[in-house]
């Protein structure tokens, strides 16, 4: 019998330690959260991605009736991103979630679909993505969705 470990390193950063890009990009988010459309479940989310080629496009969760029509905030984003923008690679996405007008004091981690999505727009840019998960008082930073969807299926499982 073999076993694997699978294991994740997040660097947890405050407001004040990070970078003016990162800052720039946890700012767009928050933002976007002010443009959430969930009157269904009042939990509002912003993201917001920075492309190499230096734009920043944020998006939010936009929901619907029929509650599957819906999209989360991250998808939004990646999705309009790469329409816009489909030669640009993306560098960083920040991850904000507001409750009740305040955002939350746990991190907004994203859903399965998005983390799928996540590894897609990754494996396009051919380089990791920096992701930036933030409650309202701290940050987690982590380099690349292997860490939070390990064993991703992805284009190269398809060549083989
Ligand atoms: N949501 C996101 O936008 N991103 C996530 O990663 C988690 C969930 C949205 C979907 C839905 O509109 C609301 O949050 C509650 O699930």
């Amino acid at each position: 019998m073999k076993t694997l470990e699978i294991s994740a390193k997040i660097t947890i950063l405050s407001e004040l330690e990070l970078t003016d890009d990162q800052k720039n990009v946890v700012e767009a988010a928050k933002k976007a959260t002010l443009t959430s459309y969930s009157p269904y479940s009042h939990f509002s989310v912003g993201a917001a991605c920075l492309l190499d080629n230096g734009e920043i496009i944020s998006g939010s969760n936009q929901e619907n009736a029929a509650y599957p029509s819906g999209i989360c905030a991250e998808r939004t984003t990646l999705f309009y991103a790469m329409a816009r923008f489909p030669e640009a690679k993306v560098l960083k996405l920040a991850i904000i979630s507001r409750n009740k007008g305040r955002i939350t004091p746990e991190v907004c981690t994203p859903c399965g679909a998005c983390r799928q999505v996540i590894l897609e727009t990754e494996v396009r840019g051919g380089q990791p993505i920096e992701l930036l998960l933030c409650s309202d008082t701290e940050i987690y930073v982590v380099n690349g969705i292997s860490s939070l969807l390990p064993l991703g299926f992805n284009y190269d499982s398809l060549q083989k």
